[in-house]
C-alpha cells in the first residue's frame, strides 16, 4: 500500500528509501537509498539521514542534523537542533602512507537511541553507545558512555545527574506511602522515584542511582 507523506520541493528523498504514513519532511532535507523511516515523522530543515538508517515513528529530528550510517533512531526520540552523530571513533583521511582511505577502509560504530530519549541542542554523541528510554541529554554536551534509561546527563564529558520522567520532569525519591506503593511494584536493589508534576513511579537500579551526581 502506497504510504502519504509530506516532502517539500526542495527535500531530495531517495525513491529507495521507505517512508511512513503522516511524515514530513521540510526544506533542504536529504533522505538517502534503504533508509527507512517510521509513520509521524518530522524532519525539519537541512536534515540529512544516510544510507540504510532507522527511525522509528513519531520521531522529531529539529534543524541541521545529520543522520549517519549506524545510527538508529527509536520511536518518540526528539533530538535538539544541530545535535551531531558520529560513526567513526578513530577517524581518518588518509593512510599512513598520505593516501585517500576508501569507503571500506574504517570500522562503523553503532549508536542506538532508545525510545522517548531526548538529546538536546548542539550535543554530540561519540559513536558506540546507547542512550537509553527517556533519557534526556543536556544541551552542548559531549556524551561518551551509555546514558541508562530516565537518566539525566548533561556536560563535557556528560556525566549522570539525575532521572527524568517521561513527561520531562526531573523524578524524586518516593517518600512515605509513595515509597510503599512504588517499592511493591518494584523488584528488590531498585530506588523507588516518582514524578512530581504527573505522579508517575519509575524504578531505578540500585547500582543505576548510586552513579548519578545528582
Ligand atoms: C539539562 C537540563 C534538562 C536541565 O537540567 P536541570 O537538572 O533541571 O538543570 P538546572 O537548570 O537545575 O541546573 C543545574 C545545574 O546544571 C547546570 N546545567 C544545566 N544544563 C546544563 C547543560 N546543558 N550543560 C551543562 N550544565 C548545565 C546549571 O548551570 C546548574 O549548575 P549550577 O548548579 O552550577 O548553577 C537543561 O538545562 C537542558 O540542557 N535542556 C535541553 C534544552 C534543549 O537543548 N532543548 C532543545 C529543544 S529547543
Ligand atoms: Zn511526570
Amino acid at each position: 500500500m502506497e504510504s502519504s507523506f509530506f516532502v517539500h520541493p526542495s527535500a531530495d528523498v531517495s525513491s529507495k528509501a521507505t517512508v511512513g504514513d503522516g511524515t514530513r519532511i521540510w526544506q533542504h532535507c536529504q533522505v538517502r537509498e534503504g533508509a527507512r523511516i517510521g509513520r509521524g515523522c518530522i524532519l525539519s530543515k537541512g536534515v540529512y539521514i544516510d544510507a540504510g538508517v532507522r527511525i522509528g515513528d513519531n520521531v522529531k529530528i529539529q534543524n541541521g542534523i545529520s543522520v549517519y550510517h549506524g545510527v538508529t533512531l527509536e520511536d518518540g526520540v526528539f533530538c535538539g537542533p544541530h545535535c551531531v552523530f558520529t560513526n567513526d571513533r578513530q577517524p581518518r583521511a588518509i593512510k599512513p602512507d598520505g593516501s585517500l582511505k576508501s569507503t571500506d577502509d574504517w570500522t562503523v560504530s553503532e549508536t542506538l537511541v532508545r525510545r522517548g530519549a531526548s538529546i538536546g541542542a548542539h550535543a554530540t554523541i561519540v559513536c558506540g553507545i546507547t542512550i537509553g528510554q527517556w533519557a534526556m541529554i543536556g544541551a552542548g554536551s559531549v556524551v561518551t558512555r551509555d546514558v541508562p534509561d530516565y537518566g539525566l546527563v548533561y556536560g563535557n564529558p556528560a556525566r549522570l545527574h539525575g532521572f527524568v520522567c517521561p513527561c520531562g520532569e526531573k523524578l524524586v525519591e518516593a517518600a512515605g506511602e509513595a515509597a510503599l506503593a512504588a517499592g511493591a511494584a518494584a523488584p528488590a536493589g531498585v530506588v523507588a522515584l516518582v514524578c512530581p508534576k504527573c505522579d508517575t513511579r519509575i524504578a531505578i537500579p540500585q547500582l543505576t542511582y548510586a552513579g548519578a551526581n545528582t
